[in-house]
């Protein structure tokens, strides 16, 4: 029986190593059970890109706040002249927040040297409740190949948690797709027997049909239906992008930096 009380034959738990449970919303498992994991939460729509366009664009740190009340108290204990308050409610600008959920809107001249405290719907709220976890990375279709290869050189890559942020509580197809195609890539990279739950095993089905045209899935999607509704539509193509950053947020003292040597 498996931390998630799944059971497991005795082939699976010999690659017990190579185990990964996908949860298509953060409400499917307990922060508690989470720290069993190294963790890759998957916020396609728009909070990963947008926070890997921030820190590569010289952002010193982004601090995931779980709520907005919570952004706005941790900015108001801190010095306002370095700090960006960013995030978004229901897509848009947030009353009193410097900075919205564009990608677009985390420019060099906007972000370099600054620090970041981040409140989003669901992307941020799904990192803080993996704090607690072995290791959390922030993962979209933008840096799909450098999460993977930063979750492979981990100390201890598996079990391994894909931890959809969903959207408003409920199901996205586009971060279910980013999960699947994040097993299947590592089933090619390595070869090895996988051990999936139900959820992963799903994730790579829709990965199969869906990867081949992620701006075609982006604008079809609920969320980017949403957020062409909003004007948002040049969003889409900059979170479609497969793995055009090399940047991958990592979750260290409760700050997202970017993972390379020594973390
Ligand atoms: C979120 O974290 O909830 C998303 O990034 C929503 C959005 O597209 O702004």
């Amino acid at each position: 029986m498996t931390e998630n009380g799944t059971t497991t034959t005795a082939a699976e738990e010999e690659s017990a190593n190579w185990r990964i449970d996908l949860f298509f919303t953060p409400f499917e498992i307990t922060e508690e059970r989470l720290k069993a994991y190294n963790v890759v939460v998957m916020d396609v729509l728009r909070a990963a890109t947008s926070i890997a366009t921030a820190l590569a664009n010289g952002a010193k740190y982004v601090i995931p706040a779980p709520s907005i009340a919570e952004a706005t108290a941790l900015a108001a204990q801190l010095s306002r002249d370095n700090v960006l308050l960013c995030g978004e409610r229901e897509g848009k600008l947030i009353d009193g927040f410097d900075v919205g959920n564009s990608p677009a809107d985390y420019s060099r001249d906007r972000v370099r040297g600054r620090h970041l405290i981040f409140g989003s719907t669901n992307g941020s709220p799904a990192v803080v409740k993996a704090s607690g976890a072995r290791g959390v990375f922030l993962c979209g279709f933008v840096n799909l190949n450098a999460v993977l290869d930063a979750v492979l050189a981990s100390a201890q890559p598996f079990p391994l948690a894909l931890l959809c942020a969903g959207r408003n509580s409920r199901f996205s197809i586009e971060d279910a797709v980013c999960g699947g195609m994040l097993i299947a890539r590592l089933r090619a990279r390595n070869g090895k027997m996988l051990v999936l739950n139900d959820a992963a095993r799903t994730a790579e089905i829709l990965a199969r049909d869906f990867s081949a045209d992620l701006p075609g899935l982006l604008s079809q999607c609920d969320h980017g239906k949403y957020l062409k509704s909003l004007g948002m539509e040049s969003d889409l193509p900059l979170c479609a992008a497969d793995s055009s950053s090399t940047i991958v947020p990592v979750l260290k003292d409760g700050r997202l930096v970017k993972y390379g040597k020594g973390n």
